[in-house]
């Protein structure tokens, strides 16, 4: 056949924080092969899956990453080679399997999902398929089996809400400002981002994204953040002690813009509010150095969703305060778009605890959290069924691997979160949804905002 996996090798190479990361070609008997790159975060979920990094202090200060490429080229490898591409469920199956550990600490998520986004990539490219494609088949194939699926007595075990449009190309979610970990550490929340909420195509969305992060540039300026620099995403980092300052630079830039706040444009937050949760409490600088309880903080979010146009927040609060995200989420939850990321970390388990107790109503979704594409399907699938929105997101340690500008389109994920308009490692994925909307010509749908009540 000619899908059949003939050679996989694997690299170091390094990410756009000069960070070791894996690389993997899948080749095949007809000479097509597929390469992958994993990223990497830095402000990471307690419950990701596993990174495998050497810890040789001698180089790259410990985060080589030879040990997983070595398991890429003598376990991995002589377990796929003879096998079918078009097989990425059976194959990411034996992955897990062959880890044998449930956070892949054993071979490494970085090891196992090189050679997972590996392998679809040679095989749409042996089906001469659009990656976006491929995986748009992929998907319905998977969530068609699922609807196939039957309890002892012959009732449907699945049921999927009909997604608005699949494939389509999603609504950006972009970085204007960034802190936290990002970012030195200037600001108390991650990113304060961009929702172009009024745009009615992809690449309208994006020219208005440029025009408001340049003006956003100029307003700073004006304001006297001189020589602002840009963060891990691409994001302005300016040295600014108060968040809410953070959002009344950002209304500046869309009123200078001509834009419509709350009908052209929104802000959406990512709080990731997991690294500053210590001892049970949020310890904001905001907050003229008290520390919040898990109510006063839903409360402080409350009172931002009131007073401003913003439309999403994500990790609002912790990612195990699964008491104060119950919380959070009957304040806010009919209103606006509430995120999982560190609190989900793309975990089919952890999404459905969250659904089956109320908690959130979206999830971010990372490939590297899980460490397969098979089961970033099944997270997708779970989060439809349940009505819940998706929004998939980069790494803040991203390469040119674009992978995920398909992934969004092909699965109809609705939305998307790259980073913002600077910086190579996140156009290279704008760019590559530019190219997927010229490539579906007049067939191109674009998921658009939706309001969440
Ligand atoms: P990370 O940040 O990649 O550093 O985890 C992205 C995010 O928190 O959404
Ligand atoms: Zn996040």
């Amino acid at each position: 056949m000619n899908d059949t996996i003939t050679r996989i090798h694997a690299r170091e190479v390094l990410d756009s924080r000069g960070t070791p990361t894996v690389e993997v070609e899948v080749h095949c008997a007809d000479g097509s092969m597929g390469r992958a790159i994993v990223p990497s975060g830095a402000s990471t979920g307690k419950h990701e899956a596993a990174e495998l990094r050497d810890g040789d202090a001698k180089r790259y200060g410990g985060k080589g990453v030879r040990r997983a490429v070595q398991n890429v080229l003598t376990e991995i490898a002589p377990k796929l080679i003879g096998r079918s591409a078009s097989d990425q469920g059976g194959i990411d199956r034996m992955m897990i399997d062959l880890d044998g550990t449930p956070n892949k600490s054993r071979l490494g998520a970085n090891a196992i999902l090189g050679v997972s986004l590996g392998v679809a990539r040679v095989s749409a490219s042996i089906q001469s398929s659009p990656l976006w494609h491929y995986l748009s088949n992929l998907a319905a194939g998977a969530w068609q089996t699922w609807l196939n699926l039957q309890d002892e007595v012959g009732r449907p075990l699945g049921r999927i809400i009909p997604p608005r449009d699949t494939p389509s190309l999603p609504l950006p979610m972009v970085n204007l400002i960034s802190g936290g970990l990002h970012a030195g550490g200037n600001l108390d929340f991650q990113d304060f981002l961009f929702l172009p909420i009024g745009s009615r195509s992809y690449s309208e969305a994006l020219e208005m994204t440029v025009e408001v992060y340049r003006t956003l540039g100029s307003v700073l300026k004006q304001h006297g953040f001189e020589g602002v620099l840009v963060g891990d995403e691409g994001g302005y980092g300016p040295k600014m002690p108060e968040n809410d300052r953070a959002i009344e630079m950002i209304l500046a830039a869309f009123a200078k813009t001509g834009l419509n706040a709350g009908k052209d444009a929104a802000i959406a937050l990512d709080v990731a509010s997991t690294h500053f949760y210590h001892d049970g409490r949020y310890h904001l600088r905001d907050a003229g150095g008290e520390s919040l309880s898990s109510e006063e903080m839903a409360e402080l979010l409350g009172s931002w969703a009131n007073a401003y146009p913003i439309l999403s927040i994500e990790d609002g609060l912790a990612e195990d305060d699964w008491a104060g995200w119950k919380i959070l989420t009957s304040m806010l939850g009919k209103k606006i778009q509430l995120i999982g990321d560190d609190l989900f970390v793309t975990n089919p388990e952890r999404l459905k605890r969250g659904i089956a107790e109320g908690v959130a109503n979206a999830v971010l979704v990372k490939v590297n959290q899980i460490g397969t594409l098979t089961e970033t399907l099944e997270v997708l699938r779970i989060a439809r069924e349940a009505g819940y929105r998706t929004v998939i997101s980069a790494r803040s340690g991203e390469t040119e691997d674009s992978t995920i500008a398909d992934l969004a389109v092909g699965t109809g994920a609705g939305q998307i979160k790259i980073g913002s308009v600077a910086r190579s490692e996140r156009l290279a994925k704008y760019n590559q949804l530019l190219r997927i909307e010229e490539q579906m010509g007049s067939d191109a749908k674009f998921a658009g905002w939706t309001r969440v009540s």
